[in-house]
């Protein structure tokens, strides 16, 4: 991102040959100071740190006591970027690209975006501060030198570009990109694209996607994720799910089921099942997707019951 001037947090990485140079540079750096260990540590990995004093322990037990392992032989001290976070879909061809509807995704397994992160527990597309102008700042800062820098690196990539941004005062900056769709925000992304998807994915990979029409729905999507209580900790599977077919104000999407033996559809992991509702507003949306939770039902069923509410709030 430095190298093709895309904006993100400003960062230095360290490893147990440069620790004294780390030490000082994590002594005078702004806090909130992020620490990241730059290899796989499942999710664990980032350390805010709240005061100096704290990132310089921790960057010793990081670098010098292998807090994680291997993962963290080599140590990224990030700026802390502070304010809303959501998610830019872009389809590209390598040359030419689409962007999708902008989503806003909660992660945390409690209410008011408390507890252990998930898979995910509810996403909502549009997000209200997304508008013209801010995304018009993410088509020109981030997404064209985005593809710009991959065929600059020659890097010939057809696909999905997920791009996890953190809207910070009005001005997008990067804090990941994926190479995939997101979940739960492919459930409230594919339903607001109004165009044929199968001809943007063909056109994709012919290298003609300026020659598609493409064209969005103006409703609200919001999608709900019905889980397994205890999830994201250990939780009971093959209980018995009952209200799917009545569901006909949302859509149902399957993700931890399967069908029993004797025909039923049960639970069969973590997250189960995500319920889109679609409307005029982001409220109606909501509406829609928690009446359609409301049918259904399972022992030990758990959603939040706050997705959006945020949003609402914004809207206010
Ligand atoms: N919802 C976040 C992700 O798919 O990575």
């Amino acid at each position: 991102m430095n190298k093709h001037n895309i904006p993100t947090a400003r960062s230095r990485t360290f490893t147990a040959d440069n620790l004294e140079e780390g030490l000082n540079y994590v002594s005078s750096h702004p806090t909130p100071v992020v620490l990241k260990a730059d290899g796989l540590a499942a999710g664990k990995g980032v350390i805010i740190s709240e005061t100096n004093e704290h990132a310089r322990e921790t960057l010793k037990e990081m670098l010098v006591d292998a807090k994680f392992g291997d993962a963290s032989s080599r140590v990224v001290v990030e700026q802390f970027l502070e304010g809303i976070e959501l998610s830019v879909f872009v389809l590209t061809d390598g040359e030419n690209y689409k962007i999708l509807p902008e989503a806003k995704d909660y992660k945390r397994i409690g209410e008011q975006d408390t507890g252990l992160n998930t898979g995910g527990m509810g996403a909502v597309s549009p997000v209200p501060f997304a508008d013209a102008d801010f995304l018009g700042k993410v088509e020109d800062r981030v997404i064209k030198p985005t593809i710009n820098g991959l065929k600059a690196e020659g890097i010939d990539y057809k696909g999905f570009i997920f791009i996890g941004l953190m809207n910070m005062g009005g001005d997008p900056y990067v804090i990941e990109y994926n190479v995939r769709m997101g979940d739960p925000e492919t459930q409230v992304v594919m339903p607001r694209i109004q165009s044929d998807v199968l001809e943007l994915f063909i056109a994709t990979g012919n290298g003609t996607l300026d020659q598609v029409d493409y064209e969005l729905d103006e409703q609200a999507a919001t999608t709900v994720v019905m889980v397994a209580g205890g999830y994201p900790g250990s939780y009971a599977k093959g209980a018995t799910i009952s209200g799917i077919d009545s569901v006909d104000e949302a859509m149902v999407f399957h993700a931890g089921t399967k069908n029993s033996e004797e025909g039923t559809v049960v639970t069969n992991g973590g997250r189960i099942l995500a319920i889109t509702g679609k409307g005029d507003s982001v409220a109606k949306a909501l509406e829609n997707s928690y009446n359609g939770i409301g049918k259904i039902s399972w022992q030990d069923e758990y959603h939040r019951k706050d997705i959006g509410q945020d949003i609402l709030r914004l809207l206010d």
